[in-house]
């Protein structure tokens, strides 16, 4: 693919999602290409695979919501960047900053919403004796874990399932949905 979409990730931590998206850009048919990484937090293990990889990188600290939304979207207008996914990002985006930026976000939750918005997801679905959790993927709007959803995984929850190997079940299922539901994204 010749003209692949300029794109950047915010990440927070492992950068797990992050990588699997790095992979699959590598890939000739992969609608995006990953020209900015950008995180909230110094020590984001995620920051390794920039490095690893050779992607320019940005540390923003988001104790101060606004700056951090500023320095962004200057080093993201710089790079001519049109599509933004968050991948284990732990801030919520300003209507402002949205608006901004002016393309699509999208973004990985790890439930299947609309059900378990926000944080702890798989210790609510086990408290619950949930039969099932999972993974999505859906646009960004103002309001947390509500924009239209590309693309979901059910994960089935086992009577011996804790929320470490439950966690980790779904993250696998996680690589696969993110790049999967950004092909659609741009070939639908
Ligand atoms: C993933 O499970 C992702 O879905 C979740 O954080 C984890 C990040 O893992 N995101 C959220 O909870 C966003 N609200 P990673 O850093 O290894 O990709």
């Amino acid at each position: 693919m010749v003209n692949k979409i300029r794109s950047c990730v915010f990440i927070s931590g492992n950068g797990s999602n992050l990588r699997s998206l790095i992979k699959s850009s590598r890939d000739y048919n992969f609608p995006i290409k990953i020209k900015l990484i950008i995180s909230n937090n110094p020590n984001a293990k995620g920051l390794r695979f920039a490095k690893q990889y050779s992607i320019p990188y940005k540390f923003f600290s988001s104790d101060n919501k606004e700056k951090f939304e500023r320095n962004s979207l200057f080093e993201i207008k710089k790079k001519k960047i049109k599509f933004l996914c968050l991948a284990g990002f732990m801030k919520i985006l300003s209507k402002n900053f949205i608006k901004a930026f002016g393309y699509k976000i999208v973004n990985i939750h790890p439930s299947l919403l609309p059900k378990y918005k926000g944080l702890n997801t798989h210790t609510r679905a086990i408290k619950n004796k949930d039969k099932y959790s999972g993974c999505t993927v859906h646009f960004v709007n103002s309001k947390l874990d509500s924009g239209k959803i590309i693309l979901q995984k059910n994960v089935k929850i086992k009577r011996r399932d804790t929320l470490n190997t439950l966690t980790k079940k779904v993250l696998l299922e996680e690589h696969k949905l993110y790049p999967k539901a950004i092909s659609k994204v741009f070939n639908n």
